[in-house]
């Protein structure tokens, strides 16, 4: 069976998406959608120059939506303007963007899997979910706990892929990086820099500011970030496509003092769209955090969201 991935908005961050997942190689198909059909067109060509090196067989063009009809997998990164600040400041025209798409998806005949991209992240995937019968995972935290774990393997120079780590909550400024269940080597970095400080203790509250910032610093010095998120996206699809058991943490359906949102927890990525949270341990000022980025999805979802219904 082919595998069939359609991405919905091919500006920076889909045409990025597309790329991540030709290199991985993990898809035969990618229909890049966009309201502007040229430069939809001009991504596809120029994507598709890109795949014979390497061994890889993928075929990228701009289609419509009747094109992604037998797709497993439709990315959602459309959007309005990028954020000057915050994130959240996107919310109003993300969530006009995903009333012109859900009509044309549903009528598309689309029966995949949603990865849900665009901001604020958890806040559209949730809307996604509310508005659809689709299985919809959120891109979420894979992206800030990927600048978490490097900024930690800069400090202590240890390759980054030797260090565990992840961030949970909101994509945005209340995420929570969890120090507290950071490994290296298998071992907890807090017992690490307790027994040897001169090798391992670093300066947390300057890796933290850091890891929040990332996205704004480079959206503002270039207009959007794209290369970061298109590769965590492509994992996040390869796991799903792949049925892979593979863990990231990403954007999940999860209920705070009974309201349902959308957050940010490590879970095992599986083919069905459902990925399977695992139980967090967290100290409890972690706790109190990751409470308060969570009360505060829900009190936008109560304020933005449910009037939409
Ligand atoms: C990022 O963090 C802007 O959300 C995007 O790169």
């Amino acid at each position: 069976m082919r595998r069939k991935v359609g991405i919905i908005g091919a500006g920076h961050v889909g045409s990025h998406v597309a790329a991540g997942l030709a290199l991985l190689n993990i898809c035969e198909d990618i229909v890049l959608i966009d309201t502007d059909r040229r430069k939809a067109e001009a991504h596809g060509a120029d994507l598709q120059d890109m795949v014979c090196y390497g061994g890889r067989s993928c075929r990228i063009w701009a289609g419509g939506y009747e094109d992604i009809s037998d797709a497993q997998v439709c990315v959602i990164s459309a959007s309005g303007e990028i954020f000057k600040e915050n994130r959240l400041e996107e919310l109003d025209v993300a969530l006009d963007v995903m009333d012109d798409i859900i009509p044309k998806l549903k009528a598309s005949g689309f029966g995949g899997i949603l990865v849900s991209i665009t901001n604020p992240c958890d806040l559209v995937a949730l809307y996604l979910h509310m508005k659809t019968d689709y299985p919809v995972i959120g891109t979420g935290t894979a992206l800030d706990s990927a600048r978490f774990r490097i900024r930690i393997a800069r400090e202590l120079d240890v390759r980054p892929d030797s260090v565990e780590a992840f961030c949970i909550g909101e994509h945005g400024d209340s995420q929570v990086p969890v120090w507290s269940q950071v490994r290296i080597g298998g071992r907890l970095l807090d017992e690490l820099a307790e027994e040897e400080p001169e090798r391992w203790a670093l300066d947390r509250a300057a890796v933290e500011k850091s890891t929040v910032e990332a996205g704004w610093e480079i959206a503002n010095k270039k207009g959007s970030t794209e290369f970061g998120i298109g590769a965590a996206a492509a994992e996040l699809i390869g796991a799903v496509l792949c049925d892979s058991r593979e863990i990231l943490p990403c954007s999940l359906p999860s209920l705070w003092n009974g309201t349902e949102i959308y957050a940010s927890r490590p879970a095992l990525i599986n083919g069905g769209g459902h990925p399977d949270p695992l139980l967090l341990k967290l100290t409890e000022g972690e706790e109190k955090a990751y409470e308060e980025s969570r009360k505060m999805m829900a009190e936008y979802r109560r304020l933005k969201l449910d009037g939409r219904m």
